[in-house]
């Protein structure tokens, strides 16, 4: 299997590069209006925005900057293929304008927007961000009515472009299962509230990079991507900042193309290129380790669990899951400036890193068929 990974350093609001109806999900985080590190970057693109701060007029900044990100959210959907998902994580903003202390609701102005634009709204997660700062709380502190509530939460918008994804051709349907993920794994991704997500991979830029991009935790595009496509699908970040999207998508099998205004960034992702077949082989392992230790513990609890993994041979939950395969990224190839070629191989157990723990119970029969993992599609 291999994909194929594409950088643009240009402008998201005219996706030239990209076609209408040709790619599978978008997983993106743009910048967040009304957060004090961005007002330059809203001023580049609007400079009315930094006339308007000055004269302290929180709403009217507000809406400017919303409307410097609205054309991107338009070529999303031109660009999304009917059934395809957009998953995007904003930050709401608090701020003291001038006297006022306000909160601008920027998951709620997308939201409306990409309704206004025709997307149909999915469930959304609240990925859960508590802080340890010694000022998290604001106001007037033990005095009502003027103390605030702490902001510890970013949305996760989900949103599709028409109606259901149809897997109707029969290679379509085998790259389906074996995309899929375990049972117990869905029991905390499709969970509303996300936690802890900060932590659970090794980081991939270093720190100050890291602040001054505003990167999301590679678990986060990992997820997602994992949650709302198939291998060989093509993944879009149109605000691709230091990459992590494009390296998620590397590491899941996916296609990926990202699109981002500074080419100041252009070292940072190539830098981390090389960092990928290791994350990738971390998070797998630590996938099959924590199914196994799922699999002892129910086993233990004296539960059974009905079905058998074919490619790996472990119990699984359902029927879904007896395909399941991952594929892992083996070698990273620059094709050209600004181009990628990965090639997979299977992963197999005695790949993993960390030990497996011993499972009870019957190994599927030596003559029951492995099956042939479909290959990955690559984009034009
Ligand atoms: C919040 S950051 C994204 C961080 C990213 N999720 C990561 O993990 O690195 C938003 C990025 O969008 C870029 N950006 C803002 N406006 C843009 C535009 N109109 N076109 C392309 N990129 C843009 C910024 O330069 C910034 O790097």
């Amino acid at each position: 299997m291999q994909t194929r990974h594409r950088l643009h350093f240009s402008e998201a609001r005219k996706m030239k590069a990209i076609g209408a109806n040709s790619v599978d999900l978008v997983v993106t985080s743009p910048p967040y209006p009304m957060i004090q590190m961005w007002d330059a970057l809203f001023t580049r693109l609007d400079p009315t925005v930094a006339k308007v701060l000055t004269q302290n007029r929180g709403m009217v900044a507000f809406e400017r900057m919303h409307a410097a990100l609205d054309p991107v959210w338009a070529e999303v959907h031109r660009v999304l293929k009917p059934g395809g998902i957009t998953c995007i994580n904003i930050g709401d903003a608090v701020r003291k304008i001038g006297a006022d202390f306000m909160l601008y609701p920027n998951h709620a102005r997308i939201l409306s927007r990409m309704l206004t634009i025709g997307f149909q709204p999915l469930p959304l997660i609240l990925w859960r961000k508590p802080t340890n700062a010694p000022n998290k709380f604001m106001g007037s502190g033990m005095l009502p009515p003027g103390a605030y509530v702490t902001l510890e939460h970013e949305h996760i918008l989900v949103l599709r472009k028409g109606s259901k994804r149809d897997f109707s051709e029969a290679e379509d349907k085998q790259r389906r299962r074996e995309s899929a993920f375990f049972w117990e794994e869905r029991n905390t991704w499709f969970s509303d509230v996300w936690m802890g997500l900060i932590g659970a991979t090794q980081r991939l830029a270093d720190n100050d990079i890291r602040k001054r991009s505003a990167a999301f935790p590679f678990e986060l595009p990992y997820r997602l991507i994992n949650m709302f496509s198939v291998k060989g699908d093509l993944v879009l970040d149109p605000f691709l900042g230091i990459g992590t999207t494009l390296f998620a998508a590397m590491a899941t099998g996916r296609n990926g193309i990202g699109i981002e205004l500074e080419t100041d960034f252009r070292e940072t992702v190539t830098g981390s290129l090389s960092a990928v077949t290791s994350i990738a082989h971390r998070r797998l392992s630590d996938r099959l380790a924590n199914h196994q230790e799922f699999v002892q513990q129910r086993t233990a609890a004296g539960r059974t669990i009905k079905h058998r993994n074919r490619p790996y041979g472990f119990p699984v939950m359902t029927a879904q899951e007896v395909d399941l395969v991952f594929h892992r990224p083996k070698t990273v190839t620059q094709t050209a400036e600004d181009a990628f070629l990965i090639d997979y191989d299977i992963f197999q157990l005695e790949d993993c890193h960390r030990p497996l723990p011993p499972l009870t119970g019957k190994r599927p029969s030596s003559t029951q068929p492995r099956p042939r993992p479909s290959q990955g599609l690559l984009f034009e």
